[in-house]
Parts: structure tokens; sequence; C-alpha cells
């Protein structure tokens, strides 16, 4: 069955991916793993934007208008395809935007004074450069992290037509990582992240991705499970 070998295949991508991830941290970078607790945390946190808009274009661009007015591009295939909408972009850099603000206003308030307090939790935060992260997170930042994930989202359309891929057809790291990318490069250009939050996002979201696609598709709430 076609449909068990891909979810066999992305489980053992899966697998290999978190392996990779841990080993790396832990006997290349040397961290204990406290630390890489604290390294998924903040990278997450910092890329929380980029999942929100992504996740509810989805639920806005349902029946929206296509981006590209349906228009076809040199190769006379579509631009973008009628998966990119004007509702889906909107409504998902906004509500990107807002919840990411609200997430941002609620850990500045309750999480970010009990760290400062535990001297050995900020120093370790501080070390690894990750409470400059945290600190640095702005309304501006989070804009360009939500509207980054859409951009990159459209560019990896954009591609997956050049490439002749039908909207929706399944495209193994670039349907996971289109969106990250965009976000780290428009989120680059109003705060800098250290190497170990850059490589977490870029290694974990395949994993988160792939792990919630599979339990949406066994609870019934999405057909396929990629
Ligand atoms: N979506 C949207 N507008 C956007 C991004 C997403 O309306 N800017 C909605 C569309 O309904 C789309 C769904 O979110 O079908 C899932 O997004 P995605 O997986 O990125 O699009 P695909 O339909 O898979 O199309 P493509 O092959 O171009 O990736
Ligand atoms: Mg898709």
């Amino acid at each position: 069955m076609l449909r068990k070998k891909i979810l066999q295949k992305y489980l053992i991508i899966t697998i290999l991916l978190i392996c990779i991830y841990y080993t790396t941290l832990k006997f290349f970078a040397q961290l204990s793993d406290l630390v890489i607790l604290a390294t998924i945390l903040v990278s997450l946190y910092y890329i929380s934007p980029a999942y929100i808009s992504n996740g509810l274009a989805v639920i806005f661009g349902k029946n929206g208008h296509p981006i590209d007015f349906k228009k076809n591009f040199f190769d006379n295939y579509r631009i973008l395809g009628d998966g990119k909408t004007y509702e889906g972009l909107v409504g998902g850099v906004i509500s990107g935007f807002l919840l990411g603000f609200s997430l941002n206003y609620f850990v500045n308030q309750t999480i970010i004074p009990l760290i400062i307090i535990e001297p050995e939790v900020y120093d370790m935060l501080v070390t690894y450069g990750f409470f400059q992260i945290l600190m640095n997170i702005s309304l501006i930042s989070i804009f360009f992290i939500s509207l980054g994930a859409l951009i990159g989202d459209m560019v990896g359309s954009f591609i997956k037509r050049r490439l002749k891929f039908s909207r929706g057809a399944p495209v193994l790291f670039l349907d996971q990582l289109d969106f990250v990318l965009g976000a780290l490069f428009f989120g680059a250009f109003f705060i800098s992240v250290n190497w170990l939050c850059f490589i977490s996002v870029i290694l974990l979201t395949p994993i988160i991705h792939f792990i919630a696609n599979i339990i949406a598709n066994l609870l019934k709430l999405k057909k396929e499970p990629w």
C-alpha cells in the first residue's frame, strides 16, 4: 500500500532526525541535557510566530482568492497555484503577529521574572546566548517572522510549480522547511540568533511537522498523514 509506505518513510526519517539532533548536541557540541532542553524551548519560542501563521493560513485560506490570479508562468504552469491565497496570507500574518505577541507578553510577564531570580538557570541562558535572544524579541521581529514564513511558503510553492508538482503534492523537506527558512531569513534582519537555535529550528521543524501530521491523521483531522 502506497500510503503505508509513505507513512513508514516519514516515521523512519523522524526517528533518524531525532537521533541526529540529540547526538549532535550531546556528543559533538558536548551540551548537557538541561542545555539541550533550553535550546529546544528557546528555538521553538523564537520561531513560534512562523508556526502560527503557516498553520492558520490553512483555515483563513479555505476557498480564498489565489495570489497569482490563476495566471501561468512562462513555462505555462501556474505561478504559485490555488494553495496560496490572499485570505491565507493576510489572515496568517495577522494571527501569527497577534498570537506571537500575546505569547511574548505572557513569557515576559511570567517566565522571565522566574528565570532572573534563579542564578543557575540565568547564567546558563546568558552563557549560551539564549537570554540575549529572549530579550531581543520585539514587535517588529515577531511581525517579520510571521510574514517571512508565508513568503518562504510562497517561494516553496513557486519552486514546486517549476518542478511540475501539482498543488498539494508532497515534496519531502521542501514542504517542511520552506516556511521556516523564510522566517529565519526575514527574522535575521531584526534579531540575531546563534547557530544553535538556527540548526535547532531547521532540524526540529520536520520532526514536529511529521509528528503533528501523523497525529492529525490518526485523529481523522487530516485526510493524509503528510
Ligand atoms: N493557504 C492559503 N494561503 C497561503 C498559504 C496556505 O490559502 N498563503 C492554505 C491553502 O488552502 C492550502 C493550505 O493552506 O491548500 C495548505 O498550505 P500548503 O500545504 O502550503 O499548500 P498546498 O495546498 O500543499 O499547495 P502547494 O503544493 O503549493 O504547497
Ligand atoms: Mg502542502
